[in-house]
């Protein structure tokens, strides 16, 4: 009695099961080759960091004036590689891109006098986008400074919300 009732429950289970195969004419012959095709492609898959701004790509819309290379162009458009207002405090060069910068400004030892237009406007670069570019700048060109997070940006956002021009290198000097 008790032995039927489990058939009965097992062949109730098979053909839930068959049900399942939604009608398919061999509903095993798939079956075994899956996993072991899928365990490879899982194990071999890149690892991924976070899902995010990809920096490299929004370097794009710097890459106009501060070149593909980030070396700039003399008498115009100053290097990003080899910048101390790049590689130093994060709050600097996270300054410039929210505001923009305009005025005299040496850098590596050359000096500009020209006008940069801020990205920080509503619905210009995010606080991850800015972290993400400057990520990529300060990590090009040569650079090897420390990565920018979304929070260091807002932060800084926050503390500069009543900026309205862009800012002086003498400004950003007294920033740090
Ligand atoms: C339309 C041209 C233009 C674009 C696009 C541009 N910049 Fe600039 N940038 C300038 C100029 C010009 C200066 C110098 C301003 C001055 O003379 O005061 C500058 C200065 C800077 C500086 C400080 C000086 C240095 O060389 O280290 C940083 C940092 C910077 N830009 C980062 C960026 C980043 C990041 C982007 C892209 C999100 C960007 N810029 C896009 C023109 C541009």
């Amino acid at each position: 009695m008790l032995a039927s009732r489990h058939l009965a429950a097992i062949s109730g289970l098979a053909l839930l099961l068959a049900a399942c195969g939604g009608g398919s004419d061999q509903p095993a012959t798939d079956t075994p080759d899956t996993p072991a095709a899928e365990t490879p492609a899982a194990t071999d898959a890149p690892t991924t960091v976070a899902a995010g701004p990809d920096g490299a790509a929004l370097y794009g819309r710097c890459a106009a004036c501060h070149q593909a290379n980030g070396m700039g162009l003399p008498g115009a458009f100053p290097p990003l590689g080899n910048s101390e207002w790049v590689t130093g405090d994060p709050g600097i060069p996270i300054r410039v891109v929210l505001h923009g910068l305009q005025g005299e400004i040496s850098v590596g030892g050359q000096t500009y006098n020209s006008m940069m237009l801020p990205y920080g406007g509503t619905g210009e670069m995010s606080d991850a986008e800015v972290a993400a570019v400057l990520t990529y700048v300060r990590s090009s060109f040569g650079n090897s400074a420390s990565a920018v997070t979304a929070d260091e940006v807002a932060a800084v956002r926050a503390a500069t919300a009543g900026r309205t021009t862009p800012w002086t290198a003498q400004e950003l000097k007294s920033s740090e």
